[in-house]
């Protein structure tokens, strides 16, 4: 049987640096307990693995006194300013794994508001990444995510506005919300933040999807990218298997096929991609 792994399966740079990150504090803090803001990220597996090694989520603001003696780690998704300025001030030492390219969103916000222009973010605005973003984008921001907010969205006459978005946000969605903007304001500038990671990696998947008999795709089943994954999975090979572990593979599924594509979300942890694949390719 022929097996093509997908190169984008798994994690992205900047999951796979903050989930590096806690392990390597692990490591090297053994006499200090180790505390994550929120979920690293959304895969029980590497959860419970860093359970067992000792770290412990906060789950939120309140809970960070509870940290004092220890060291936080910022998730890949960022925080909004006030929690690291609540962490200096209960004198709590914390490393920040915000992905660069989030990172560069802060930058930008802090400076936007600093010139008095208003900053509008596209994107979803529960999301801890939004809510992070618009926690450095100073007092008066805006998210927006559909058409009809961006026809109503008010700005005062006297202010420039900056357009951002949220790095995993749809590019074409994007672009139909910057023109209504701009249809209705000239005073505009817009910075595309969407990170290329998700688009590479969805183009690939369906890619491969197209030219194999089955496909495996892996991630938890929470995971909004792997299930979006299995979506264009599905739309391009009706042999579409969505597994969390090798442990729900169905064997059967695959007795009769000749070629396997194998991708996965940004979530999923590199030794359950490599366990199965190295089972696919000795057992068929
Ligand atoms: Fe960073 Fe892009 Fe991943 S913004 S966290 S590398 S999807």
């Amino acid at each position: 049987m022929k097996v093509l792994l997908a190169k984008t399966a798994g994690f992205c740079f900047g999951v796979k640096r903050a989930v590096d990150t806690v392990y390597q504090q692990v490591e090297e803090n053994k006499d200090c307990k180790i505390y994550t803001f929120g979920p690293i990220i959304h895969n029980d597996e590497v959860i419970k693995d860093m359970q067992a090694k000792g770290v412990t989520v906060l789950e939120g603001e309140e809970d960070l006194p509870k940290a004092k003696n220890g060291i936080v780690i910022i998730r890949s998704h960022g925080v909004p300013k006030r929690i690291c300025d609540r962490m200096d001030e209960l004198g709590i030492q914390y490393v920040d794994a915000t992905c660069p390219f989030v990172k560069k969103i802060h930058k930008i916000a802090m400076e936007k508001a600093e010139e008095g222009a208003f900053l509008v973010v596209i994107g979803n605005p529960v999301h801890p990444e939004v809510e992070g973003i618009m926690g450095w984008a100073g007092e008066d921001a805006a998210v927006i995510s559909t058409a009809e907010e961006a026809e109503h969205l008010t700005v005062p006459e006297d202010r420039k506005i900056c357009v951002v978005a949220q790095t995993t946000f749809n590019y074409n969605k994007f672009k139909e919300l910057v023109e209504i903007i701009s249809k209705r304001r000239y005073d505009i500038s817009v910075l595309n933040t969407i990170c290329s990671a998700t688009k590479e990696r969805q183009t690939e998947t369906a890619r491969i999807a197209d030219r194999v008999d089955a496909m495996i795709v892996i991630g938890d089943k929470r995971s909004s990218n792997t299930q979006k994954l299995f979506e264009i999975c599905k739309n391009a090979c009706n042999n579409t298997y969505y597994i969390q572990t090798l442990d729900d593979l169905n064997v059967n599924q695959l007795r009769s096929v000749e070629t396997v594509g194998i991708t996965a979300g940004a979530s999923t942890p590199n030794n359950i991609i490599e366990e199965v694949q190295n089972y696919v390719r000795i057992n068929f």
